[in-house]
């Protein structure tokens, strides 16, 4: 998941949004300027007081902003979250979203050496809820399941899993019940494996699946499925490594790449300083790498590290009482 080339300076859209996003995102900001990297930073609004101020959740102004950046950071919108990301995501044919889930120390994780990625379909699939309909007996929803779109994301699975020393991939799906849709999947992901013959592949169907998250983890390197499975699959990881402050995600697409924490706008803690910054940190760190940035990607974790580690300064979520800019300043510190 990286562009070719390391660049002097990159343009970054930056899109606070709602809530704790805007105090996440200050937080992260704090840490970037201290790498080294010249970051051209161009604010753009979105979300529910941006639609309150212009009428629009999400300007063509900030789609443009966002088309023209190297890459974005985008914090959390709030109620109107759907009209916002999920468009973003559309607009920019965003059709891969990445969700590390990854234990790290003094959190809620429920094994400490869980470490795998997850690699969902954004474009397709049951999902999509333009496919639904009401009938006169009830509704129904379309599952629409194409060869292009699965391949590319099979595809994107079987490179991220060599780019990044992963031995295995793994295809997540339910083959023996929806025999067409998904036995298709399963066929497409066989044939893309014989072009990765370094990379073991292997198949599960989900449900198995969702019962090893909790009682082997750490048997997953890299999962790659479908919209829905990919969806539930992730939030399930979520709850496996600790909770929402802790889990950054990524959406890739032809024509540019998002970074966002997987949390909202927490309206229940907004505007108190206690929202964790680590989600949007670790997110930045999935642009940095994106970005080529290797380096200043390790150099950024291991900060976070050492203060997780530490366990002197952590946000309520992780029972501490630290507020966010104090667990910055830590990070700050430790770089
Ligand atoms: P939420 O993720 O905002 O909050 C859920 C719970 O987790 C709350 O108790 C919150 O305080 C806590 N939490 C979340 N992030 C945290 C952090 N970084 N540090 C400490 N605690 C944290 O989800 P919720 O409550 O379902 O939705 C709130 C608003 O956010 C809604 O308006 C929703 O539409 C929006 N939302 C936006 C998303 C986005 O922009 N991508 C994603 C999810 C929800
Ligand atoms: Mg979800």
């Amino acid at each position: 998941m990286s562009t070719s080339k390391t660049k002097d300076k990159y343009q970054i859209a930056v899109i606070p949004g709602d809530g704790i996003g805007k105090e996440v995102m200050d937080a992260t900001i704090l840490i970037l300027d201290e790498l080294d990297i010249d970051f051209d930073y161009v604010y753009g609004e979105a979300g529910d007081e941006c639609g309150k101020k212009t009428g629009t959740p999400l300007p063509e102004k900030t789609l443009n902003i966002i088309r023209n950046a190297d890459a974005c950071l985008f914090g959390a919108a709030g109620e109107t979250a759907a009209d916002v990301i999920v468009k973003i995501r559309q607009e920019m044919k965003m059709y891969a979203n990445l969700r590390p889930i990854k234990s790290y120390p003094n959190t809620n994780a429920l094994f400490d050496d869980v470490d795998f990625m997850i690699v969902r379909e954004n474009t397709e699939g049951l999902y999509i809820a333009d496919k639904e309909e009401l009938t006169e007996d009830g509704a129904i929803a379309k599952r629409v399941i194409t060869k292009k779109a699965e391949e590319r994301i099979i595809d994107y699975a079987f490179n991220y899993a060599k780019e990044n020393n992963k031995s295995k991939v793994t295809a997540v799906h339910k083959a023996n019940v929806l025999k067409k849709s998904d036995g298709l999947f399963r066929q497409i992901f066989y044939d893309v494996a014989e072009k990765y013959p370094d990379i073991e592949a292997e198949d599960f169907y989900v449900d198995a699946t969702a019962m090893y998250l909790i009682t082997q983890p750490q048997k997953f390197e890299v999962i790659v499925t479908t919209n829905l499975f990919g969806d539930i699959l992730s939030d399930e990881g979520a709850g496996l490594v600790g909770g929402l402050g802790l889990i950054p995600s990524a959406n890739i697409g032809e024509d540019g790449a998002l970074f966002e924490p997987v949390h909202g706008s927490a309206p229940d803690i907004a505007g108190e300083g206690k929202a964790n910054p680590i989600a949007m940190m670790l997110s930045a760190i999935m642009m940095l790498r994106y970005l080529n940035e290797n380096e200043a990607a390790e150099k950024f974790e291991a900060a976070i590290l050492k203060v997780l580690n530490d366990g002197e300064t952590l946000t309520g979520d992780l029972g501490g009482s630290s507020s966010t800019i104090e667990v910055a300043e830590a990070i700050k510190n430790n770089l």
